[in-house]
């Protein structure tokens, strides 16, 4: 693909030293092979070193992946090496401020690992809240009883479920593993700390005593009790429910990593139906990392308002919170459909495999999600792109420019890394790849490239590699038209069209409209959805107000991979241009004609 990057395995997924390296790879993570960390195995080290010694990896591919590795940090002007006033003054492993130099050798002195460095700032804390405000999602608002004011006659509030307050083991357990609190990410080995959490408890009190709204909570599902009695006297429920998932290295109540099913955590059904029975404002807010399962209380009239908010970090309960007393008006969309039935979804979480981890096969082409439900003409519950607002918004006159002619084919890209490219400094004395003086101190567990022993040194250059199906020395005649640029051709990268429409505010709340720009292709060699989402521009707008929305097609938009001839094409047809509020709510809707 003429990729130009680098290429970097996942943690353990370089399976072969020779073959990954032919095949492209230029960087190993972390370096050891596969479930065998810190025992200074690897696939590549001294066998790297040795493939290209005994001329089985040609010394160009080596080069090669030293460039690659090497442009990014030269081009991010990390030309400077480590000095003592440069070197890491944070770790991201440990909060100690002194430790052993090589922590997970156990080995090395004690020395300074953290200077607890600020990295916070306003400005991160404005982002984070920010990003967490503008990612609630309100699905359902029945009579308009939120955002809450004392003046509607609440006086009187219950806070419910696991979801609305801390989890009593903290909420920074290792790797955010615990899940009898506020979500605030799923977990796993990418889960960060929180530096603290704002639960919707906290920020809901805060909001309802600015009121003057008296509030109960109870976290509890196993005895109900409690629960229904708060709930035979308020005027209002929040009640949080949640469904979690994680990384599959953490099994958390028989969720190996993804879920086994899609209903709530903690009894969450109950809950609701136990508040809902006896309170006639009941707010269900969903705290999870995807869909569940809604149907048994989604229509309850009682339900009057349904919020979908995600893991959304440190500030979720006060988004939560200035959502639903109007501090702040919503405008999440869904990225994903809530469906109706089980079956009605692509079919994963029902045919888990024996180790009861989902298993998919990737056995219904590019249909997933919306493009699934569209293609079998199920109406789901709420569809992907959804989400209200508390003002309105009506979307008008669509245009469609065209910015640069389409042709069908792509031209060629310019060559790179031709100049740069030869290096003559061949390798040729194993001697030469020793450890760079006699006592080196190799710390035991890491890995060295050097030629450490005998064995190593000790090869036939003469002998034959099996080398894989179709590998070829010799350099291509032609370099591959889909690539040449970062990220593809760069012709592939060329706005063909701009297709604009007026967003208008009908309402009487400054709020923001997420207009979708969706895509049908004409008829096609391959597979195609229905409509395939292009682009969105986010645009927030004072009651009264109007404004122009603006996408643009690229040529890659519009195009169709076509695997049996490896090219991006670009179809003559009619296409269909949608300005949608939700990937089933189109609003305006246009054409573009390509011809041959
Ligand atoms: C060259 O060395 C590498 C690394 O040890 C090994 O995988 C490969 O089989 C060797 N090539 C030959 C022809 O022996
Ligand atoms: C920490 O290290 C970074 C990177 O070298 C440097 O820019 C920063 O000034 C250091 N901060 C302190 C407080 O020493
Ligand atoms: C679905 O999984 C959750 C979490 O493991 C569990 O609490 C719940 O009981 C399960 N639902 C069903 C119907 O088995």
């Amino acid at each position: 693909m003429a990729f130009q990057g680098f290429v970097v395995s996942d943690w353990g997924a370089q399976h072969s030293g020779v073959y990954s390296a032919l095949a492209g790879l230029d960087m190993t993570m972390p370096g050891e092979v596969s479930d065998s960390w810190l025992s200074g195995k690897s696939h590549w080290g001294p066998l790297l070193t040795r493939a290209i010694y005994n001329q089985t990896i040609p010394q160009e591919r080596l080069n090669d992946m030293v460039i690659r590795i090497l442009v990014p940090f030269l081009a991010c002007d990390s030309i400077d090496f480590p000095s003592e006033e440069s070197t890491p003054n944070f770790s991201s492993w440990t909060h100690h401020t002194y430790g052993q130099e090589f922590p997970y050798q156990h080995a090395g002195p004690i020395v300074q690992q953290n200077w607890h460095i600020e990295a916070r700032s306003k400005f991160s804390d404005q982002i984070a809240l920010n990003v967490a405000r503008e990612a609630v999602v309100l699905l359902k608002n029945c009579g308009q009883n939120l955002p809450v004011a004392r003046s509607d006659g609440i006086r009187n509030i219950l806070i419910a479920g696991v979801g609305a307050g801390l989890d009593p083991n903290g909420y920074n357990c290792k790797d955010q593993r615990c899940v009898d609190g506020t979500m605030t990410s799923g977990w796993g080995s990418a889960a960060v700390n929180n530096p603290y959490v704002v639960t919707p408890y906290e920020a809901l009190t805060e909001k309802a005593k600015e009121q003057g709204i008296t509030v109960n909570f109870a976290s509890e599902t196993d005895d109900l009790d409690q629960v229904e009695h708060y709930s035979s006297i308020a005027d209002m429920a929040i009640v949080v429910v949640q469904a979690f998932s994680g990384e599959g290295y953490i099994e958390v109540d028989g969720n190996y990593g993804d879920r086994k099913n899609l209903t709530l955590w903690h009894d969450g059904e109950k809950l609701i139906s136990a508040i809902a029975d006896r309170c006639q404002k009941t707010v269900v807010v969903v705290n999870s990392v995807g869909p569940v399962h809604m149907e048994e209380w989604v229509d309850n009239d009682n339900v009057v308002a349904i919020l979908y908010a995600a893991p959304l970090g440190q500030f979720v309960g006060q988004a939560i919170a200035d959502v639903i007393f109007g501090e702040v008006n919503p405008s999440g969309r869904l990225p994903f459909t809530i469906g109706r039935k089980l079956s009605h979804y692509v079919p994963i979480v029902d045919t888990l495999c024996e180790d009861k981890r989902p298993q998919d096969n990737f056995d219904r082409d590019i249909y997933l999600d919306y493009r699934f439900f569209e293609k079998h003409t199920i109406k789901p519950r709420y569809e992907f792109g959804y989400g209200l607002s508390y003002t309105s918004f009506s979307v008008s006159e669509l245009q469609i420019t065209e910015i640069n002619p389409p042709t069908e084919y792509l031209p060629y890209a310019e060559e790179y890394l031709s100049p740069f490219h030869t290096i003559l400094d061949d390798v040729c004395d194993p001697e030469d790849a020793l450890f760079p003086h006699e006592d080196f101190d190799a710390y035991p567990g890491y890995i060295y490239p050097y030629l450490y022993n005998e064995r190593l040194r000790n090869f036939d250059i003469d002998e034959k590699f099996d080398y894989p199906f179709g590998y070829s020395q010799e350099p291509r005649e032609s370099p591959p038209l889909s690539g040449g640029g970062i990220g593809g051709n760069p012709a592939l990268w060329e706005v063909l069209y701009e297709v604009t429409a007026k967003v208008h505010n009908d309402g009487k709340y400054q709020g923001a409209y997420v207009a979708q720009l969706y895509l049908e292709l004409p008829s096609t060699l391959a597979a195609s959805p229905h409509k395939m989402l292009r682009g969105y521009d986010k645009v927030s707008l004072q009651p009264g107000e109007c404004t122009t929305v603006k996408f643009r097609l690229t040529r890659k938009d519009m195009s169709i991979w076509d695997s049996p001839s490896q090219q991006w094409i670009l179809q003559t047809g009619t296409y269909e241009i949608y300005v949608s509020s939700s990937s089933r709510q189109i609003e305006v809707s246009g054409e573009i004609d390509i011809g041959c």
